[in-house]
């Protein structure tokens, strides 16, 4: 039997299965260091979000602990050198949520090509503009237009199969490593970083958030883009140089974003905010669907539950 203590709000059969495997769980809605280091002096296993920060000060508040889950696939949040100097695995949950993500990462794109945000308003505002040839909130093409991908990991793919299958897109794609699979079945082209934002029609970030990676798109990178392109963001918000983003809209550099993760979450740039004409923003919902939500949570469970009976993990973070 071992304590898990949790921060992540899990779905009640999460918490059976924790207890019918001979657990003690420890629930914690507040993720602060403070609240958490009591909790920790005799736990096994830390269940978190991406939004809990696991450095070295709650590491060494838990001299027992085995096993750090992060209910996410991102674990920027996690200091995993610190873990495993210290013997902890750290693990995530890969592959479950990329569908979600890329339907949510399209339907970000439409809704910013069609309006659909400023449609809606415009109703709830009690008009309804008359039908016409050149009528307000006209929107951009999505079918047929060409489609950019910087990171073809899976969830870049995801998006990229949606496209092709679905619109009719080409593909273009920058990512580390060629997929020769995917040029196959999508005909999807590789290309630089500049003939990918030079040449997209849509732009879709899907690159983890690192030193390499950190505003990736800049002023240099909007002003290279279409003045009609899109830009969609359900990766991480330390990509994007946000007050850049906020310029290139307002000299209409690009035409327009969906975006779903910003620099300072929960925070959003005041320029964004003002922004509506083709700019769709979302509190970082790119997995939030309640199938996906119960498979993070279990994904995360049988990573601890494996750990706990001395097997390796699943989905261990390298
Ligand atoms: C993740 O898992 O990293 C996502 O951002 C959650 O939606």
């Amino acid at each position: 039997m071992g304590i898990v203590v949790c921060t992540a709000d899990l779905f009640p059969e999460h918490v059976d299965r924790l207890a019918n495997a001979g657990h003690e769980i420890r629930l914690s809605k507040d993720a602060d260091k403070d609240s958490l280091k009591p909790l920790l002096t005799d736990a096994d296993a830390i269940i978190c979000l991406l939004t809990h920060a696991i450095g070295c000060q709650l590491l060494d508040a838990a001299p027992h602990l085995r096993v750090v889950a992060n209910v996410a696939v991102g674990y920027e949040n996690i200091d995993v050198p610190a873990a495993k100097e210290r013997g902890i695995i750290v693990t995530n949950t890969p592959d479950v949520l990329t569908e979600s993500t890329a339907d949510h990462a399209f339907a970000l794109l439409l809704a910013a090509a069609r309006r659909i945000p400023e449609a809606d308003a415009t109703i709830r505002d009690g008009e309804f503009p008359a039908w016409g040839l050149r009528q307000p909130l006209t929107g951009i093409d999505v079918h047929g237009k060409t489609l950019g991908i910087v990171g073809m990991g899976r969830i870049g793919t995801a998006v990229a199969r949606r496209g092709h299958h679905g619109f009719g897109m080409p593909i273009l794609y920058h990512s580390r490593t060629r997929k020769h699979d995917l040029e196959n079945e999508l005909g999807a082209r590789p290309v630089s970083f500049e003939d990918l934002l030079t040449k997209s029609d849509f732009v879709s970030v899907h690159v983890p958030s690192t030193d390499e990676t950190y505003h990736l798109f800049n002023t240099e990178a909007f002003a290279q883009m279409k003045p009609s392109a899109i830009f969609v963001n359900v990766a991480r918000g330390a990509v994007v140089d946000e007050a850049a983003l906020v310029q290139a809209l307002r000299d209409r550099t690009i035409a327009g974003a969906g975006l779903d993760v910003f620099e300072q979450e929960p925070r959003i740039h005041p320029g964004l905010l003002e922004l509506h004409e083709h700019v769709v923003l979302a509190p970082h919902l790119g997995s939030a669907t309640v199938d996906t939500r119960r498979a993070m949570g279990d994904m995360a469970i049988d990573n601890v539950l494996a750990v706990l009976d001395g097997k390796p993990p699943l989905t261990p973070v390298s």
